[in-house]
């Protein structure tokens, strides 16, 4: 019988030192592009790719989190008082009733393999999906993770969310090396985190969406510390890759690297100039700069 993805892992526990001082109270994944935190758009994401139980692994400061994806009674009563029935909805409807948040914690900060890790009680034994929300990705449709469902739901198997990148930056990405199978999709030969330019099997790099089997977990329970001294998802998958098929799918949109400065940056420009409701005057600003 085919297997459906039901839940989705977001590790949220990393230090975001990148964004320190803003990070220092209050996580990464709480940044807002415009009016929407991070994490709330890789909540929609996952919505919108069927998925019905989110797992979030949070760590140090991320009360946050947990309040934002909670009923505010105060507010709502507040927002009821004052008429401001728009607002309300819109505070209301960021988790639709239909879906269950769980939260754990990662004590300790020892890598992005350690997290997905924690998810493991919750996930059990059947294929799941991880998003990182600081790759924010934006594809004018159902999203980057409802593409890679469909593409599960054909394969059955491991699938990589990947994009070409510029061959100077492959020490920040996991990178893999991989043979077409049909368009955008390659079947993976291999996978190694940060290589350098130099030692990189090709310019394609993870980014942060994956739909992993459960046999990710049996590698993740005995995975050396690995770059960074983390314990990475990257040398989990590329055991992975020696017992089952994983395969990278080229998504359609473009990904905003909201991990970073500039990224961050870029990201909260264009999707300034689509809100509905500064669109116009956010363009007609950014034509007035002057800018030498
Ligand atoms: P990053 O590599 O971006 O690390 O983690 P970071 O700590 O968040 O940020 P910087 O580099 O210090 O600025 C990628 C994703 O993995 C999560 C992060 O929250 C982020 O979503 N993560 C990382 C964990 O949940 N736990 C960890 O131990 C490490």
């Amino acid at each position: 019988m085919k297997k459906a993805i039901r839940k989705a892992v977001f590790p949220v526990a990393g230090m975001g030192t990148r964004f320190l001082p803003a990070t220092k109270a209050s996580p990464k994944e709480m940044l807002p592009i415009v009016d929407k935190p991070l994490i709330q758009y890789a909540v929609e994401e996952a919505v919108a790719a069927g998925i019905d139980v989110m797992i979030f692994v949070t760590g140090r400061s991320k009360g946050s989190i947990t309040d934002h994806f909670d009923k505010a009674y105060e507010l709502e009563t507040e927002l009821a008082a004052r008429g401001k029935t728009e607002t309300l909805k819109i505070v209301q409807e960021i988790v639709p009733p239909h879906v269950t948040c769980v939260y754990i914690r990662q004590a300790e900060a020892l890598g992005l393999g350690h997290a997905v890790n924690c998810a493991k009680a919750v996930v059990g034994d059947e294929p799941f999906a991880v998003i990182l929300a600081d790759d924010m990705i934006d594809d004018n449709h159902n999203g980057c993770l409802s593409q890679m469902v469909h593409v599960f739901d054909e394969w059955q198997c491991s699938i990589l969310g990947v994009e070409q990148v510029d061959p100077s930056e492959t020490g920040s990405y996991g990178i893999v090396k991989a043979h077409s199978v049909e368009t955008n999709l390659g079947k993976v030969d291999q996978i190694v985190e940060k290589p350098k330019p130099a030692e990189a099997p090709s310019n394609l790099a993870v980014v942060g969406r994956y739909i992993l089997t459960p046999a990710i977990f049996d590698k993740l329970a005995y995975v050396p510390r690995g770059a960074g001294g983390e314990i990475q998802l990257t040398d989990a998958i590329a055991m992975l890759l020696h017992d089952e098929p994983v395969l990278a799918h080229e998504f359609h949109g473009r990904r905003y690297d909201c991990g970073s400065k500039l990224g961050y940056l870029i990201a909260s420009v264009e999707q300034g100039l689509k809100h509905h409701e500064v669109s116009e005057q956010f363009r007609d600003y950014l034509k007035g700069l002057s800018l030498d």
